[in-house]
């Protein structure tokens, strides 16, 4: 999860239901492409036996635009026609910045700079990404843009699909014409694996299908109970109100913009209740899927049992574009939080609260330690430990503390997190809580816009023993304090999404670490690769990467989250996919020998890179094979 404030945008749309769509008609509207609907458009035709590596394992490129082999006009607007008129061209909304642009509009502009990020524009946009800088910083939203606004690492065109049919038709035509294919939802990947250069892209913000099935038998599983049908394009609110409306539980991303059954769900998923239902990857019981040959297909462990493997954690745009999944439906449960925060500071103000400022530098180090130490104890009885340690400037630091606790009652809660407040007490750290505050975990309302930021940021994944073995403890405080103390923010998340809350054994792709994973982390840059050259953001990553070094050192046997992580992380595969890696791999040249869907650092990606001037690993160039 990103600081808050960067995405969070301030007024609160609490916009109920309307506008969901909630009828089963929508969730099944999966009419396929048919030979009816292809007719001699040879350019959208499935793939076929005889029709597969051979035909592109010549090509070195995908194609681009201004090359002989780039479809033309009459081409495009025939794919138009088959996908009923999904087909966009648009230009980046930013462009409306530039005066050299056609689009240059300083009103609209304006209404960009300071109002579009408290609504879902950005949201809605085809094109727009949350973290800007993968696309190449050509076409930044900006007060006094320097340059000409150019598309950059953006797609082309966009596919704004409603039906599987319109998934199908984009992957033929991008198979067939060897035209570089990326796959959008929400846009909140920090990575750019939601975006390229020359390319069709498949929007699938649009796919909005919900329904409720009380009584669901998972084929060739083992879970029979409450379940939900749920459409690719559902954001974290929207999945919210439907549960809401049913009384049930889906576990989401706790911030409500992101998308919960596209890269959150296939990539891992973790939530406040990981430590009670497992991981995102956990709660798919079924998906829908069209594969790189264009097919429309289910995996569960009955059918197509290597897509259902690598689809729970193997990630997104590697396999197939989900379109639909069917999820476990909990009981509903509360979401209890306590909270509280101290902070170094110069003037001490030693008043006991949930905000209290002490003098001792050491002794802040020392309240730091405890609270991770707590990190294990809370996660293991089912919640979430959700921490910030901040530099606020001058050798000053504040820690931000909630204990997320499902299940249990305020006082409960209050109880649960009374041994920590002791112990900080003892330390010379007099916080304390005031009562928790509960409320239906699916209840929860907030903003749902947002707006890009372009920040940077790299994580790790902590096993078990890197908190219960004392040596391998105090090297991971150390190199957080180090982080902290060099200027990043560190945000730790102790959960454990074991094998046991995760509710049955079904093998998914899922990095296994995760099982044994007591806390996430993230460090973040403070800084803004927008105003910085792309050298400059290239040295801000290895001096980051060097703080990272001491803590995969105090955690050996981790690893790091791929959707939430550094593209550049030194030997991702491992990393990002553990044991897993070449299984994930293998399933990967078998199902897209074509490479129709590529992003950075998912399985089989080393065989293809972008090739751009840039230092910094942008989307902003062809991609070719390596
Ligand atoms: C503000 C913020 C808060 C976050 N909070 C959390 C959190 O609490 N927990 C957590 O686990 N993660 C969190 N994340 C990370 C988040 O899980 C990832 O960014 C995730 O990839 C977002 O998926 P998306 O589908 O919304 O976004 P996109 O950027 O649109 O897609 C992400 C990736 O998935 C692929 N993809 C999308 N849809 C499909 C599909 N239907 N089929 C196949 N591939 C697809 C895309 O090609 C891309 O590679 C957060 C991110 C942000 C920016
Ligand atoms: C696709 O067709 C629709 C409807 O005819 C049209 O509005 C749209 O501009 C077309 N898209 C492109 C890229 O030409
Ligand atoms: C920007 O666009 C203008 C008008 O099209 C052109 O004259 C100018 O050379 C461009 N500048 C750059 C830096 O490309
Ligand atoms: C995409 O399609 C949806 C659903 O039909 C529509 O509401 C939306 O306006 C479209 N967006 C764009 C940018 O065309
Ligand atoms: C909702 O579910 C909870 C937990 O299962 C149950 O206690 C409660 O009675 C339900 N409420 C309604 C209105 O059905
Ligand atoms: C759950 O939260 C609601 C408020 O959303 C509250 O009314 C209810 O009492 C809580 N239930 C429990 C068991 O704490
Ligand atoms: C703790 O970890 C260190 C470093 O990996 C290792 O040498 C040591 O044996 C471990 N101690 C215990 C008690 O497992």
């Amino acid at each position: 999860m990103w600081p808050g404030s960067l995405f969070v945008a301030a007024v609160h749309l609490a916009s109920g239901v309307q506008g969901l769509a909630v009828s089963s008609r929508d969730v099944l509207n999966d009419a396929q492409l048919t030979s009816e609907a292809i007719g001699d458009f040879a350019a959208v035709k499935f793939a076929s036996a005889t029709d597969t590596v051979s035909s592109t394992s010549g090509v070195d490129c995908k194609s681009f635009p201004g090359d002989e082999s780039w479809p033309k006009e009459t081409e495009w607007s025939r794919l138009n026609k088959t996908l009923g008129g999904a087909l966009l061209n648009p230009l980046p909304p930013a462009s409306a910045c530039y005066s050299t642009s056609p689009n240059f509009n300083a009103q609209t502009c304006r209404f960009l700079l300071d109002n579009a990020g408290s609504t879902s524009f950005y949201l809605d946009d085809p094109l727009t990404v949350l973290t800007q800088w993968p696309q190449g910083n050509t076409c930044l939203i900006s007060r006094n843009p320097t340059g000409n606004c150019t598309r950059g690492g953006f797609p082309v065109y966009v596919v704004n699909a409603t039906s599987v049919k319109q998934v199908q038709a984009a992957v033929n035509f991008a198979r067939n014409k060897n035209v570089r294919l990326v796959i959008k939802n929400t846009g909140h990947d920090f990575g750019g694996r939601n975006t390229g250069a020359g390319s069709l892209s498949v929007w699938t913000h649009y796919l909005k299908g919900f329904e409720f099935l009380p009584n669901y038998k998972q084929p060739g599983g083992n879970y029979r109970g409450p379940a939900a049908v749920v459409s690719a394009g559902l954001q974290v609110w929207e999945v919210f109100r439907h549960a809401e409306r049913y009384n049930v539980t889906l576990p989401a991303a706790s911030c409500l913009t992101v998308g919960s059954y596209g890269g959150w769900m296939t990539g891992g998923g973790h939530s406040p209740l990981s430590s009670k239902f497992g991981l995102g990857v956990d709660q798919v019981l079924s998906l829908q899927i069209v594969t790189a040959d264009g097919r429309y297909v289910t995996a569960d462990p009955k059918t197509n049992q290597d897509l259902f493997f690598a689809m729970r954690g193997g990630g997104g745009s590697t396999y197939g574009v989900v379109t639909s999944a069917i999820v476990k439906a909990h009981p509903q449960i509360n979401l209890t939080i306590a909270s509280f925060n101290f902070a170094l500071g110069k003037t001490a103000s030693t008043t006991p609260g949930r905000d209290v400022t002490i003098t001792d530098l050491e002794t802040f180090w020392r309240g730091f330690n405890e609270v991770f130490a707590f990190g294990v104890p809370t996660a293991d009885a089912g919640g979430y430990l959700w921490t910030y340690g901040i530099p606020t400037g001058e050798n000053r630091y504040q820690m931000q503390v909630q204990v997320q606790m499902p299940g249990l009652t305020p006082e409960e809660a209050a109880a649960f997190v009374q041994p920590l407040l002791h112990t900080l007490n003892d330390l010379g750290i007099p916080v304390a809580i005031t009562t928790p505050t509960t409320s239906v975990y699916s209840s929860q309302t907030g903003s749902t816009g947002g707006q890009p930021a372009n920040g940077y940021f790299s994580s790790r994944l902590f096993p078990r023993s890197s908190f219960e073995n004392a040596t391998l403890f105090s090297a991971a405080m150390t190199a957080a304090r180090g982080t902290v103390e060099a200027g990043y923010t560190f945000h730790g998340l102790n959960m454990a999404p074991t094998l046991k809350v995760a509710g049955y054994p079904a093998p998914a792709g899922l990095n296994p670490v995760w099982r044994d994973v007591v806390m996430h982390a993230d460090v973040f840059a403070r800084i803004n690769m927008g105003t910085l050259t792309p050298a400059e953001g290239a040295a801000e990553q290895r001096r980051l990467d060097g703080y990272m070094e001491p803590l995969r050192a105090a955690t050996p046997g981790g690893g790091a989250y791929l959707n939430e992580a550094d593209v550049l992380e030194p030997d991702w595969q491992h990393s990002f996919f553990g044991s897993n890696y070449d299984k994930l791999a293998r399933i990967k040249r078998e199902r897209d020998p074509w490479h129709v869907f590529w992003a950075p650092t998912t399985p089989g990606s080393e065989a293809w890179a972008v090739r751009t001037s840039s230092e910094l690993p942008t989307q902003n160039g062809r991609l070719c094979r390596v």
